[in-house]
């Protein structure tokens, strides 16, 4: 486990880009693993500064995202499709059909779930996969009690990640309860993990991931026992430490 401790959000989004600019510099075949949220947001500004720089090419790029919410289309604003394009993809050149996202919306839920878990294999698995994580220690969507043994599965959110994620919606009640997320074999199943945790906020959840036991009430906490993971964690996020 390697941890860098940055001074702010900005440090981290340009660390954690450099990492995986230099990822797509040395395999430009890479398959990223790709997080929704606030804390990748800067990350990706820097992705495509980058990329404007010539300094990175997406072109044979191919993605897969961690979660999407369940029973909600890809033209809606709040899917996590819409989040991605507006805040990367349409801004580099990675093919679309090179963009992989669980369908929320999809008839067959668990059918969906081993089609994405097929595509991700298909890819011969993810080389970096980036993760966020939540203040209830979450990674993707897998919740506080979660079953590490889990592939890409419909989960039903925590409480605390409704209220969290109701910033983006008009109120608590139109967050979905439901969302379709990689699950904790899947995300360990990555070569390598960027964990980036900025804020205050993300302190206690940071505290115990690292310094924990490996416990299903912290989900995060399994990283401990993956053997190429890097935090990336800014001077408020590492304050328990
Ligand atoms: C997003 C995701 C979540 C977020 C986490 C932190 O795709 O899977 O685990 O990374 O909820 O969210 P932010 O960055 O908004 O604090």
């Amino acid at each position: 486990m390697r941890i860098i401790i940055v001074k702010d959000y900005d440090e981290m989004s340009s660390k954690a880009a450099r990492i995986i600019s230099s990822q797509v510099t040395l395999n430009p075949k890479s398959v990223l693993g790709l997080a929704t949220g606030s804390t990748p947001l800067g990350t990706y500004k820097e992705l495509i500064d980058l990329y404007n720089k010539k300094e990175i090419d997406f072109g044979s790029v191919k993605t897969f995202n961690l979660d999407e919410y369940y029973g909600i289309e890809k033209q809606n604003e709040q899917s996590y499709h819409y989040f991605m394009m507006n805040n990367l993809f349409k801004y580099i050149n990675v093919p679309l059909e090179n963009v992989n996202i669980p369908n929320g919306n999809a008839k067959n839920i668990e059918e969906e779930c081993l089609r994405y878990e097929s595509e991700i294999e298909k890819e011969g698995g993810v080389d970096i996969q980036i993760l966020g994580i939540g203040a209830n220690g979450h990674i993707g969507f897998n919740e506080p009690n979660v079953n590490f043994e889990t592939r890409t599965h419909l989960v039903t959110l925590d409480e605390r990640t409704i209220e969290a994620n109701s910033r983006f919606f008009k109120d608590k009640e139109s967050v979905p309860k439901k969302a379709i997320s990689m699950g904790i074999k899947t995300i360990m199943d990555s070569k390598k993990i960027l964990l980036i945790a900025s804020g205050e906020g993300k302190a206690e959840a940071v505290e115990k991931t690292i310094k924990g036991k490996v416990d299903p009430k912290v989900p995060a906490s399994i990283l401990q026992l993956h053997k190429d993971v890097t935090f990336i964690i800014d001077k408020a996020a590492a304050s328990k430490l």
